[in-house]
């Protein structure tokens, strides 16, 4: 009951014209005619268009969706097709409990069904906050039917005091206020509410950014399009050129499965570092990865993306946010900056039907001091390098925020400036961390390496942006002003702190990260590419076979029926924490 391409035939007609059974057909038909389309519309041959709306009141970040869905209207009726909209299971990043991290893989699981299970020829999936992102370009390469990526666009810029304000950034900046009495609670919650003065997603480089660049960089929205703070006009237009755009594709059968090869991760991967990409890209890269059924093993976030600079000066490794952005270019300006050096493969194929190398190489940058030309970038090496050892098979880190005072601390032997030891303190999971932090018993000291466990997808479902923790407030005071922080959950933003994330197995899978204990001297050698616990192959097979005969490493009960769910299904951060399983049902031939 799906497209016949062969025959040039729309899966949506299986639905609305299939002689072999009109029952089914007439049943399928009066329903969908009973808020006013017509038969004939209905049976006129044109394209049905999904709009996988991922706006609604509980997701304010991609609530202006809902305005654009006109414009998109528009666009699809005008170039032949005919609109059909529908929910996708709300992701708000800062309004769910007790992590948005859970609803990207129950998002994606209802868009599946959607997609596949109704008459929909082409859909247009409309991005934004966080996860909304990638939840949506998962669904659609399981499915694999032609599909564009439609950005909400970010917030316009934040501003106090003639200062701009970033979203998240501010928040940092705001509690330093509020601890140092230079603020009340009135003021701080103005203070942090002046980041967010538009519709619209966070305008500081972070993950909705991160990955709406991304879905462009990929190919799968329109080139230029990801970085129109939501409240231009301009954004507007690119939501009718969208919903022209998926009617085409649907008549160029140009499926999801065209545009996402390897070589357009690549290109994202790049990308990626050149804006100083958030640390949760690698993670929704892999499960897009796996559900188009490309290899893409989290090795190559080191090797690809790595030795690439960073050109774009947002906040929060820079000064500006998401207007200016868009004003020096956005996408398409770093993409050619990357063209130049022979880094991006340019015949990859895009949604627009041309290539990324047609689409970018003539971009210019608009602002130098936004987007910087490749040879002078703010960073050298911007990317993320990957570590492995006795405490977890796979983590990324990103090298550049190692500060000279870290180095100095924590180096082993003054000759070799890449390799460092300390002693752990270990915290289980975000309550405990909070809990114990400011306790001089933790025994926290300038030299220690903090250890945050129990936070990967199975030990808090989802798994948790906690890995970034401050140093307790006796060190601060002291001049202190991060520790490395080590483990299996996320992290928001950035941080200045030289952190190891998205540790893969996670304690609760029983990784190494389980048997550490706070003493334990622990080396990391960015020379070898390696994190190992100091204690012998013999004393962990111990710790092991204990905790074994405890049973296991414990984390909280599940509260909801999905938590218990994705528990028992999902997998680690490394291979993109999907639901184990889901992949086999990538659909190349719409057979
Ligand atoms: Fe939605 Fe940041 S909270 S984009
Ligand atoms: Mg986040």
């Amino acid at each position: 009951m799906t497209t016949d391409p062969a025959q040039g035939k729309l899966r949506s007609r299986a639905w609305f014209d299939n002689p072999d059974n009109i029952d089914m057909t007439a049943l399928y038909l009066e329903r969908y005619l009973n808020f006013g389309l017509s038969l004939d519309e209905l049976r006129s041959g044109k394209p049905i268009i999904g709009i996988a709306q991922t706006g609604s009141d509980l997701s304010p970040c991609n609530r202006h969706h809902l305005v654009l869905a006109e414009r998109l209207r528009e666009g699809i009726r005008e170039a032949g097709g005919i609109a059909i909209e529908f929910p996708v299971h709300p992701i708000q990043e800062t309004g769910k409990r007790p992590t948005a991290g859970l609803d990207r893989n129950l998002a994606y699981l209802g868009l599946v069904e959607s997609l596949y299970g109704y008459p929909i020829d082409g859909v247009v999936l409309t991005i934004g906050c966080d996860k909304t992102t990638p939840a949506c370009l998962m669904a659609a390469a399981t499915v694999n039917i032609p599909a564009i990526a439609l950005s909400v666009g970010p917030m316009l810029n934040g501003w106090h005091k003639g200062e701009r304000t970033g979203s998240g950034t501010i928040v940092w900046k705001a509690r330093q206020m509020l601890a140092a009495g230079e603020i009340d609670d009135a003021e701080f919650i103005r203070l942090v509410a002046s980041s967010a003065p538009s519709t619209g997603y966070c305008n500081t480089m972070g993950t909705a950014t991160t990955m709406n660049s991304l879905a462009e960089a990929l190919g799968m929205s329109l080139p230029g399009s990801a970085a129109i703070p939501a409240p231009y006009r301009d954004r507007q237009e690119v939501a009718y050129l969208t919903g022209k755009r998926i009617v085409e594709m649907v008549a160029e059968d140009l499926k999801p499965s065209d545009i996402l090869t390897r070589e357009a991760f690549h290109n994202a991967i790049k990308v990626n570092s050149a804006i100083g990409g958030s640390t949760n890209a690698p993670i929704h890269l892999a499960a897009i990865a796996r559900h188009i059924g490309v290899e893409l093993p989290v090795e190559d976030w080191e090797t690809e993306g790595h030795k690439i600079p960073l050109l774009v000066n947002l906040q929060p490794a820079g000064e500006y946010l998401g207007e200016d952005y868009y004003r020096a270019g956005g996408v398409p300006a770093v993409v050619a900056q990357l063209i130049g050096q022979g880094l991006i493969h340019e015949d990859a194929i895009t949604v627009n039907g041309r290539t990324m190398g047609d689409n970018c190489r003539d971009a210019t940058i608009e602002d130098e001091k936004v987007i910087r030309p490749f040879d002078q970038p703010l960073k050298e090496e911007a990317g993320f390098i990957v570590l492995k050892g006795n405490l977890f098979d796979a983590a990324v880190m990103k090298t550049s925020v190692i500060s000279e005072e870290f180095r100095e601390r924590y180096l082993s032997n003054p000759d070799d400036l890449n390799a460092f030891e300390g002693p752990a303190v270990v915290f289980d999971g975000p309550e405990d961390y909070h809990h114990r932090i400011d306790d001089p018993a933790t025994g926290i000291t300038p030299a220690t390496l903090l250890f945050m466990r129990g936070a990967g997808p199975i030990g808090y479902p989802g798994a948790a942006e906690v890995v970034n923790m401050r140093p307790p407030a006796y060190l601060i005071t002291e001049g202190v002003h991060s520790l490395p922080c080590i483990g299996d959950g996320r992290q928001s933003g950035t941080s200045g702190s030289p952190s190891i994330l998205n540790a893969s197995p996670e304690a609760a899978a029983m990784g190494g990260l389980a048997l550490l204990q706070t003493g334990d001297r622990v080396r990391i050698d960015l020379n070898t590419g390696s994190a190992n616990v100091l204690i012998s192959d013999a004393e962990l097979a111990e710790r092991r076979r204990k905790l074994e005969a405890e049973g296991g490493y414990r984390y909280p009960a599940s509260q909801t029926p999905w938590q218990e769910i994705q528990r028992a299904v999902v997998g680690q951060m490394a291979t993109g924490a999907i639901l184990e399983g889901a992949e086999k049902y990538q659909r190349i031939a719409q057979t």
